[in-house]
């Protein structure tokens, strides 16, 4: 039974988890609503909003998983990609406790975290997981990515954005509409009662299995802009469709690439994750694929898909099993690059 501590602050969440094995024992998130009145996330607040959240957390984590700090066998913590100052926070910490209770640390990648937040057991909760090789969607407010997942810690990054991803598509339509920021759980809201053909947008034309998000983005705020001049009550009157439109087109994209990456690899295992994997148009338009085509699909339980540190506890407990532990100089990096293999 490995005791593994998470920590995550790489953007603008403090989150530590407790699993035992894959097994989670705790997961305790601090969000950040300071940003929220700036319609973005503010880097110097969120590192030191993470740093007064920090100790509460990791203490109401051990708390709710009722373990100590003598307990653990290993600290995992996010080395990155995100935000500088705020994964310094993470990571000081982390390597602080793990050298004070002498256990191994452990790096993790966000994004592989991510990924394996779909082999998160929980007790008393029947779940399926994905059986290796298959597919995984990451979809999240920095990254965009079609994965084929070899094995718990070899991944192959086979399509990816070449811009924007799709997370900040739904954040800059939603601020040009003038919704509240993070815009994605907001649009995906009031997309529920709109009509999605009720417009259309030019999609991007990306070769091979590479997205681009860009380009719709400014497609939607200039259509919008040229209905305000005619109708300054547009956006107001017509939210509701706007939200099912542009949810529509986001999704749209995104599948197309998804059954293309299905039909050149024959994996039929297909799996989402990361922020946007939260949206329900997506999910559904996933389940129904499912069952068109046949694929076995897979999504995170919706609180493993935003940002949190379960995801990179389990990580952790993937990388324990093959001693993979990292030193204690080893620093934060903002980007990680597209590389998702074990060090
Ligand atoms: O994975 P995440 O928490 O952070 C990053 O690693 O980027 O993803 C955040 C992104 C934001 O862009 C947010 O708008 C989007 O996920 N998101 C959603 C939904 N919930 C969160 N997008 C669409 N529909 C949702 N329900
Ligand atoms: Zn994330």
């Amino acid at each position: 039974m490995i005791r593994i501590l998470g920590i995550e602050s790489s953007c603008d969440d403090t989150s530590a988890a407790v699993t035992c094995d894959r097994v989670l024992l705790s997961n305790v998130i601090a969000s950040q609503k300071v940003h929220e009145k700036y319609g973005g996330v503010i880097p110097e607040l969120a590192s030191r909003m993470h740093q007064q959240n920090i100790i509460p957390v990791v203490d109401t984590a051990f708390r709710e998983a009722n373990v100590t700090k003598n307990d653990l066998d290993a600290v995992a913590y996010t080395r990155g990609p995100g935000l500088m100052g705020s994964l310094l926070v993470g990571v000081s910490f982390a390597k602080g406790l793990a050298a004070s209770i002498g256990v191994p640390l452990i790096e993790v990648n966000h994004l592989q975290g991510h990924v394996l937040s779909l082999f998160l057991e929980e007790e008393g909760k029947t779940k399926s997981f994905p059986s290796l090789p298959f597919l995984c969607l990451l979809v999240s407010g920095g990254h965009t990515q079609i994965i084929v997942v070899k094995d718990y810690l070899d991944f192959e990054i086979i399509g990816a954005t070449i811009d924007d991803a799709a997370g900040e598509a739904f954040d800059k339509c939603a601020k040009v509409m003038g919704l509240p920021y993070p815009g994605g759980p907001v649009i995906d809201s009031l997309a529920k009662t709109g009509n999605p053909d009720a417009f259309s947008f030019a999609k991007p034309r990306v070769g091979g299995l590479d997205y681009s998000f860009s380009g719709l983005k400014t497609s939607f705020l200039y259509s919008l802009q040229k209905k305000v001049a005619e109708n300054p009550g547009f956006i107001e009157e017509n939210k509701a469709d706007l939200c099912a439109s542009i949810q529509k087109t986001i999704i749209d994209v995104l599948m197309d690439k998804l059954l293309k990456a299905v039909a050149k690899t024959g994996i039929n295992e297909v799996a989402i994750a990361g922020g946007v994997s939260a949206n329900s148009g997506l999910i559904d338009r996933l389940q129904q694929n499912g069952r068109k085509y046949g694929w076995n699909v897979f999504v995170p339980e919706r609180r493993f898909t935003t940002d949190n540190a379960a995801m990179i506890a389990v990580t952790g407990y993937f990388k324990y099993q093959k001693s993979l532990f990292s030193s204690l100089d080893e620093i934060p990096l903002a980007r990680m690059g597209s590389s998702l293999s074990p060090r």
